[in-house]
């Protein structure tokens, strides 16, 4: 949802364009045309979508500043039936990601969908009926296409009225997605959602290492929540967590952690976490601790696409962490930068829940909008985009240890991939803004953060 900052130099436009011609073939190379992620039988899959953002408002109409609610005013950019950078998404673009989901031919075990259904609209636009409605909207469309997956949701910022202000005990947003996601969680994880708007479950649980889907509300440490001041266990969620992954240790299972907000840096800023710095403290203490057990974590929210990697206390890599970028392609008017609509599927090793690749997918909405036509497309495989073998934290850590090479090719990409290969060469990403994400990429706490800062001196 932050989305005030710019990405830095608009005056090199020229560099930008020679590199970007040079990234395209790049790209080429690394995704042969009409490849697709074929799941042996020692891989399984699963789907990963966030930040939807749905503007029913949005309609193709000659004045431009009434295409979206969601542009607040200002002139949408060039509006075709899939939507437009300065608006939130159409319905229409939604149906089209889980077209292409649900007739690509993937086998997936299950779904994560980290949050924020509703539009960026000004606080009085909507009610709490109308994010609940929302949402409401969003879960029976994904049931619709996919009726007989499990997935797994998250709350984000979004997803509550007034925006942001998701309180520590039982609400109607609570109790509304309670009964919209029951048909996809147990018992026991309806009634903790009901609570505090988190839960656990088990997938496939009689497998001989169960894999548990941790869904946490980081929107209760988010800064702007004011119903969380001084607060310093929000719901009790901390200690719900730490007995969860103690007890997820002693019936050893694995556990993917599952949240919007996302823990860490922001990679486009300086010094600046997502949540509050001392939630964040814990919550990095919290991971360390229950490492072993943690097989992966996905986040949503910044609408870009950023991995980090979470590092023990002797600096020894211990987890992957993903930040999925968002469906919604929605840019603020002074902001240079946006992201073209994209989703992600994830390829897991079943017996021990480590992660093995993703393949992550975009549309070009711009081209989408020209031919009137959705073609979604593959972006890039990330173990060949970064020449990597798996996703393991040591292999996540070993790239932006090779992002820092002056002028390194492999970060030129990571950076075109972070904005979904949105198309503006000015796109720069100059010492300053390299040193950002390389440090959000691999120091979650503060006292790291702060050292790789000082220490690259930039
Ligand atoms: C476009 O819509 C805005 C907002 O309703 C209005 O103020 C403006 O006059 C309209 N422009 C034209 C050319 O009709
Ligand atoms: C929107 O575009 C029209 C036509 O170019 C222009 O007259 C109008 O001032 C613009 N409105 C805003 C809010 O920028
Ligand atoms: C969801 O909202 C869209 C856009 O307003 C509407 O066309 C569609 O019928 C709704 N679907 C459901 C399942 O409510
Ligand atoms: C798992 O096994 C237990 C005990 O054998 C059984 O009661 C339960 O129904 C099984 N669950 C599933 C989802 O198969
Ligand atoms: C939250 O608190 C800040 C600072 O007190 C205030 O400016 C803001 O309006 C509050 N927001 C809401 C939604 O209550
Ligand atoms: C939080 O605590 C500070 C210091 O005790 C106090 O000044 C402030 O009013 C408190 N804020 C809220 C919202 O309770
Ligand atoms: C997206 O489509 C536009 C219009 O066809 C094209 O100029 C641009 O190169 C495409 N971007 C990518 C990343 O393929
Ligand atoms: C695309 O659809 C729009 C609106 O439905 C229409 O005005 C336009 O002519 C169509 N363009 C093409 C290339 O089919
Ligand atoms: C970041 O902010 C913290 C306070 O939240 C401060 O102690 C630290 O020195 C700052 N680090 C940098 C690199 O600015
Ligand atoms: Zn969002
Ligand atoms: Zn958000």
């Amino acid at each position: 949802m932050e989305r005030r900052w710019g990405a830095g130099g608009f005056s090199r436009r020229l560099w930008g364009l020679l590199l970007w011609n040079a990234l395209l073939q790049d790209v080429a190379q690394a995704a042969p045309a009409g490849a697709s992620p074929k799941a042996s039988p020692s891989v399984e899959q699963f789907w990963h979508i966030s930040d939807l953002h749905m503007d029913p408002s949005y309609h193709i109409t000659g004045n431009h500043t009434q295409v979206c609610a969601s542009s607040k005013g200002v002139n949408a950019s060039n509006p075709g039936i899939f939507g437009d950078f300065m608006c939130d998404s159409p319905y229409r673009l939604i149906l089209s990601a889980l077209q292409y989901m649900r007739d690509s031919g993937q086998r997936a075990s299950f779904m994560i969908w980290t949050g924020d259904s509703p539009p960026h609209v000004p606080v009085k636009e909507l009610s709490t009926k109308l994010v609940i409605d929302i949402i409401g909207n969003l879960t029976a469309t994904i049931r619709s296409f996919f009726p007989d997956l499990q997935v797994f949701p998250a709350l984000g910022n979004h997803d509550y009225w007034p925006q942001d202000q998701m309180p520590e005990s039982s609400s109607e947003v609570y109790n509304a997605v309670a009964d919209f996601w029951k048909p996809w969680l147990s018992d026991e994880a309806v009634s903790t959602l009901r609570k505090g708007g988190f839960y656990t479950q088990v997938f496939q649980p009689n497998t001989t290492q169960p894999l548990r889907i941790v869904s946490l509300n980081t929107v209760l440490y988010y800064s702007p929540n004011n119903m969380t001041w001084n607060m310093t266990d929000p719901a009790n969620q901390f200690e719900w967590l730490e007995s969860v992954l103690e007890a997820a240790k002693q019936n050893k299972e694995k556990v993917y952690i599952v949240g919007h907000v996302p823990v860490g840096y922001l990679p486009f800023v300086r010094n600046i976490t997502a949540i509050r710095k001392h939630y964040n403290e814990q919550l990095i203490e919290i991971f360390r601790r229950h490492s072993s057990v943690i097989a992966g974590q996905f986040y949503g929210h910044t609408h870009r696409d950023s991995i980090m990697v979470l590092l023990d206390k002797n600096g020894k890599p211990v987890n992957s962490l993903f930040v999925v970028p968002a469906v919604t392609p929605v840019k603020a008017r002074l902001q240079a930068d946006s992201n073209n609509p994209g989703m992600r599927l994830y390829q897991y090793d079943p017996l021990s829940y480590s992660l093995l690749d993703l393949w992550q997918f975009y549309l070009n909405l711009t081209e989408a909008n020209m031919k009137n036509e959705s073609v979604w497309k593959l972006e890039y495989v990330m173990s060949k985009a970064y020449g990597i073998q798996d996703l393991k934290p040591e292999s996540l850590y070993e790239i932006a240890n090779q992002f820092r090479v002056p002028q390194s090719n492999l970060f030129r990409r990571y950076y075109n991939y972070y904005f979904v290969s949105y198309d503006d060469p000015s796109l720069f990403c100059d010492e300053r803004c390299k040193t950002n994400q390389i440090c959000a990429i691999q120091y979650l706490d503060l006292s790291s953060y702060t050292d790789c800062v000082g220490r690259e001196g930039k």
